[in-house]
């Protein structure tokens, strides 16, 4: 069982192995925010445990958050990186999550602050989770499974790491799909490229979930675009311009999900701005969402991604 913690107050940090400053880690009624001596820093909202913010040491913004997007605990964070668990997209009417909104509860849902690591100098981590016992009424009648997630945020010098773990901690096996809904900030969506997905077969879901197989080294961003790339064997790379400026790395996380509203579906969601501010996103989505993960009983589930500004 995860703890729900009170009221979070700062946490202790470990002695550091040299007098080397380290990184540091503010707890605050609503947030963590995770910081390096070399100026780097992330910010991460206890509402669905959402990084609202990934700062590179020049103070560069590197992830996209809707100057709309609904910041108070009412609604799932347009921007940043949402965490969708247990469902992806709306759910399945004949599945055990028929019940749960679009993406599940995860993102919706205040997590816990369990831990930090400040014991190395170019790197600082927390650690946040949720149970079964600390999920709203409404997702636990919902979807009835005992589980607990353990959601791990390392910030480096050069990358922000996400990492989680799911336990099944019932009597009982049950299925999820989860993925890290990155939207990573762009300086033109329109002039930029994504490369790794040549030769992965897809579900357009623009186009009513036709499957075909990427057939480009560099897919372009021209309008609205929604792909669930299937079992992608390794690192995808934004390009802006022609020049990489991401690079996502997965562990354990078969899936990616290229995600861009284009201007007319933006305009349609009333969290979303600007209004051209399609062009300043790509969402590269890593997950498990292809398939349903099967979790036995006490079974232990990890994923993880890295996004390294290049
Ligand atoms: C993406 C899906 O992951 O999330 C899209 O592939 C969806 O189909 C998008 O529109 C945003 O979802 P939401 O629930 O945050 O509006």
């Amino acid at each position: 069982m995860v703890e729900r913690g009170h009221k979070p107050g700062p946490l202790a940090a470990p002695a550091a192995a040299s007098d080397a400053p380290t990184g540091a880690v503010d707890v605050t009624s609503d947030r963590v925010t995770l910081s390096l001596p070399s100026g780097e820093s992330a910010e991460i909202l206890l509402y669905g445990a959402t990084v609202v913010s990934w700062k590179t040491a020049d103070g560069a913004e590197k992830l996209f958050l809707s100057d709309k997007a609904v910041l108070d605990g009412t609604k799932a964070v347009r921007g940043g990186i949402p965490l969708v668990f247990p469902v992806f997209g709306p759910p399945p009417a004949d599945h055990a999550t028929s019940a749960l909104p679009q993406h599940g509860f995860a993102r919706t849902s205040v997590w816990n602050v369990l831990g930090s690591d400040t014991s190395i100098p170019s790197s600082v981590s927390v650690e946040l989770g949720l149970s079964a016992d600390s999920l709203a009424p409404a997702a636990r009648a919902a979807w009835p499974h005992e589980f607990i997630l353990l959601y791990t945020v390392t910030l480096t010098a050069a990358s922000l790491g996400t990492k989680i773990l799911v336990r099944n901690t019932g009597a009982a096996a049950f299925d999820f799909k989860l993925l890290f809904h990155t939207y990573l900030r762009l300086a033109d969506a329109g002039a930029a490229a994504v490369t790794g997905l040549n030769g992965v077969s897809y579900a357009d879901k623009v186009a009513g979930g036709a499957t075909a197989t990427e057939t480009r080294d560099e897919v372009t961003i021209p309008g609205e675009v929604d792909r669930v790339y299937r079992d992608v064997p390794g690192a995808v790379v934004v390009k802006q311009d022609g020049t990489p400026v991401y690079s996502v790395e997965r562990s354990g996380l078969p899936d990616v999900v290229v995600w861009n509203p284009g201007e007319q579906a933006a305009a349609k969601m009333g969290d979303f701005g600007p209004a051209d501010g399609h062009r300043s996103m790509l969402c590269i989505e890593a997950g498990a969402v292809a398939e349903w993960v099967v979790i036995e009983p006490q079974a232990v589930w990890e994923g993880g991604v890295a996004v390294a500004a290049v």
